[in-house]
């Protein structure tokens, strides 16, 4: 058998990632836990109720799972409806916990990267009107300086605004999130307010902290032409792609927001990115579509061979973590992989999803892409917003009833490959037999 490692590079942060919706519990005060009361917006009326109980202090057992699973890193976001309940008041022991976590993470010799928005805002922001009121972005920022004060002593990487694209269009063109809009027009006024703020909190956290490193988390989702001949599968292609993977990545390089026949020019905008942050989890094929005018005319679907998750929610196709790489290259950053996981409650298909899109990783790490590390989705099962608890993505499983913690085989795989700083042909061998001929031929 043979007997071979690919090896990550010296110092490669090898982490988990959450949010902290998801995991907290009982974060009654934003947007979210107000739209989980409405019936028929959460799938099986699903309520993110307790989640794993982090406020209640079980971060640090998840965390010790985390340390002792050989992971170096953890990603996690803070709330912002905790820490400023009311317009004109900061809760200092919220930022306290907060403190604690990162602390927390540091004791284990865990870097932290922390998320200042992911998907949640406190309710007096969503009765501002939200994203599409530009005067929203005057107390994000506010915010953002309160939190980073706070956390510096022992965070410096800092992911401002976790799938601004995801958020747009989940919330303001599907309907999917708060506040379950379907408006083409706010979305891109949405678009252009998020790309604004991002600017404006990259400038106040280097105010705060010189030695921040900033950026964004974009969620990548490869979008390919069916017939790669045809000139309009290849537009509507481009023309989706080009909103949804680039706008606020390109934005945050050139300063100028490209919006369909229009472009703005942000005066603080340009390079407003340290790295870039890629969420990765699976990729489209496109044909042209007439009757999709709201999709710039493109029917997106899955490949007919590739292998679907237990709610085909994600199709594992790993070469689009390599397209995604790729795709970062270009900005000529640092890179990590900010999220990358599957919902996968047996723990079937995840073992070979990991390997197989870490494989993708390593090669781009050996054609020099700046590749700085990479977190996985999640450490343990949480509340996955509209789908409720109907996806589990976690490492360990969770009880939503009783909050224990079961280890699924991946707690194991992916020790492996922390501590190995690699993916051995031994652990391929035991987690994910059927690849190895693949990986490592004789
Ligand atoms: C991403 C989100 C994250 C989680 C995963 C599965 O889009 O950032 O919160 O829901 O998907």
């Amino acid at each position: 058998m043979a007997q071979a490692i690919f090896h990550f590079p010296r110092g490669f942060l090898w982490g988990a990632a959450t949010s902290s919706h998801q995991v907290e519990g009982h974060n009654f005060n934003n947007n979210w836990w107000a739209w989980e009361q409405e019936s028929g917006r959460i799938l099986n009326g699903d309520k993110s109720g307790a989640a794993c109980d982090w406020w209640g202090g079980r971060w640090r057992e998840d965390f010790d799972r985390a340390a002792e699973g050989g992971q170096n890193a953890h990603r996690f976001s803070i709330e912002w409806s905790r820490i400023q309940p009311v317009p004109d008041k900061w809760d200092e022991s919220a930022l306290d916990r907060y403190r604690e976590m990162a602390r927390g993470l540091y004791e284990r010799n865990m870097t932290p990267l922390v998320t200042l928005h992911h998907f949640t805002e406190p309710l007096w922001i969503s009765e501002m009107g939200g994203w599409e009121n530009e005067a929203v972005i005057e107390p994000f920022v506010r915010y953002v300086r309160k939190a980073v004060e706070a956390l510096k002593e022992f965070v410096n990487l800092w992911v401002t605004i976790n799938e601004p694209n995801v958020l747009a269009v989940s919330a303001y063109l599907w309907g999917t999130f708060p506040p379950g809009k379907k408006d083409m027009g706010a979305t891109l006024r949405v678009m252009v307010n998020l790309a604004k703020a991002h600017a404006a909190a990259y400038h106040a956290i280097h105010e705060v902290q010189r030695t921040a490193r900033v950026g964004m988390a974009h969620h990548l989702r490869p979008m390919l032409p069916t017939r790669a001949w045809s000139p309009f599968d290849r537009l509507s292609a481009g023309l989706l792609s080009g909103l949804f993977n680039d706008f606020f990545a390109r934005g945050a390089q050139e300063g100028i927001l490209r919006l369909p026949g229009r472009r703005i020019r942000l005066s603080n905008g340009a390079n407003t990115q340290d790295f870039i942050g890629i969420n990765y989890y699976t990729q489209d094929l496109v044909t042209f579509d007439l009757s999709k005018p709201g999709d710039l005319f493109g029917r997106r679907y899955f490949p007919a061979e590739a292998q679907l998750s237990e709610t085909n929610f994600i199709a594992n196709l790993p070469q689009g973590m390599f397209w995604s790489l790729n795709w970062a290259r270009r900005f000529s950053l640092p890179i990590i992989i900010t999220e990358n996981g599957v919902e996968d409650s047996q723990d079937k298909l995840r073992p070979r999803y990991l390997i197989e899109h870490l494989h993708q990783v390593w090669r781009a790490v050996n054609f020099n892409y700046p590749v700085k590390g990479y977190f996985h989705w999640s450490l343990v099962d949480n509340f996955e917003w509209e789908r409720g608890w109907t996806q589990r993505f976690g490492l360990w499983e969770l009880d939503v009833q009783t909050l224990a913690r079961r280890k699924r085989s991946s707690v194991d795989l992916y020790a492996e490959i922390c501590k190995q700083n690699g993916i051995s042909s031994e652990t391929t061998a035991r987690f994910a037999p059927q690849l190895f001929e693949k990986l490592f031929p004789n």
